[in-house]
């Protein structure tokens, strides 16, 4: 790949200047040898093709500032939040030794992201069950106990990352799937699907590092791991296949359900002028706070052809309605096979009280 990007699915990204290394002594300083520090070539093409100059790229696990550094030298701030405070220390001497600039802060964008502002969002996301050897801090996804925990840290700091990134901004992550004990992780495809909820999916790109190669004895599967996934997401709003979504508005009608519809889709059709403004991202429903009639929608809908979630994780009905205590709305998704998208958001007129 040349300074611009093509649109080849796959590359291998230029070898690190030498002069981009993490140095030796910081390396023994650390608490985890540096194990899992990245490259500035892996980071420097995603920084040049997804933000301008004088732009801010926000890396919420920071590390050693990798990503900081790419966008230092392409002419972008960087701005950074590692929760191992050594680390963080670590990563600002790297960074002043090269005379580069860079904001990086202690702790996690969800609780110390406040006054953050990003145009866009790259990082490398931490590996589950890597055997962390440095600080146990607060909030260190390296250290959580299980798969689950893991996930929902993920979800935490990505949540976080969407609020302070500027509307159409990009947001990309690099995260393979991983082996332990024998047993097989799909990091990659969870973190996707959690980036699924949050923001617009656009593509993936296959990043592949040189690595020895051995035979394999017939029918095992096992590779040598040699490749990770960029996620290229955008948060950006969806657009809703309007005719579709007014058929269905009528057809629940029509099926015996009562809604009032409020939000965007309400205020399009009260304007009654299609060119003006932008298309509604959803339709969001008031049902009343009817728990046999909200399971008797949910049945209707999966046969109707809709993947219910919440926050993006799958449910199915029955759904207690206490949801709308955690979740505010429970998603109702139908894609088509021509790709069109009928969203509806459905919350409660009277929420249960806490
Ligand atoms: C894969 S490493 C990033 C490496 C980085 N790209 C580099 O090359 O230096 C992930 C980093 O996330 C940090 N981390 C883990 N949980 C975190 C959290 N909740 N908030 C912020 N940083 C976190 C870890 O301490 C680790 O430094």
């Amino acid at each position: 790949m040349g300074d611009t990007m093509d649109d080849a699915s796959w590359f291998q990204p230029r070898t690190d200047n030498a002069r981009w290394a993490l140095p030796a002594d910081i390396r023994a300083r650390d608490g985890f040898d540096g194990r899992d520090c990245g490259w500035v070539e892996q980071m420097r093409p995603f920084v040049r093709h997804f933000s301008q100059p004088g732009q801010t790229v926000l890396d919420p696990f920071c590390g050693f500032a990798t990503t900081l550094l790419a966008a230092s030298i392409e002419g972008r701030h960087g701005l950074g939040y590692e929760i191992d405070p050594r680390r963080a220390g670590l990563a600002r001497e790297r960074l002043d030794r090269l005379g580069l600039q860079a904001d990086i802060r202690d702790g996690e964008l969800a609780t110390h992201g406040e006054q953050a502002r990003a145009d866009l969002g790259l990082t490398s996301v931490p590996y589950f069950g890597c055997g962390w050897t440095g600080e146990p801090a607060a909030g260190q996804l390296y250290l959580e106990q299980d798969y689950a925990g893991f996930l929902r840290g993920l979800r935490r700091v990505f949540h976080s990352l969407r609020g302070v990134l500027a509307d159409d901004g990009y947001c990309i992550a690099m995260a393979e799937n991983i082996v332990i004990g024998g047993r097989r992780f799909s990091l990659a495809w969870d973190l996707a699907r959690i980036l699924d909820s949050l923001f617009v999916a656009h593509e993936e790109r296959v990043l592949c590092y040189p690595r020895p190669v051995s035979p394999l004895p017939h029918a095992v599967a096992a590779s040598n791991r040699s490749h990770e996934y960029a996620l290229i997401y955008q948060k950006r709003r969806e657009t809703i296949d309007l005719q579709a979504t007014e058929e269905l508005l009528r057809a629940i009608e029509a099926a015996g359900f009562t809604f009032r519809l409020y939000g965007s889709l309400a205020g399009w059709r009260e304007a009654g002028e299609p060119a003006s403004g932008r298309p509604p991202a959803d339709a969001d429903l008031l049902l009343p706070a009817d728990q046999a009639r909200f399971d008797a929608l949910l049945r209707w809908l999966v046969e109707q052809g809709f993947e219910l979630s919440l926050w993006g994780e799958p449910v199915k009905p029955p759904v207690d309605l206490q949801c709308w205590r955690d979740h505010r709305y429970l998603r109702a998704d139908r894609r088509g096979r021509d790709g069109s998208l009928v969203r509806l958001d459905l919350a409660c007129v009277s929420p249960p009280s806490a």
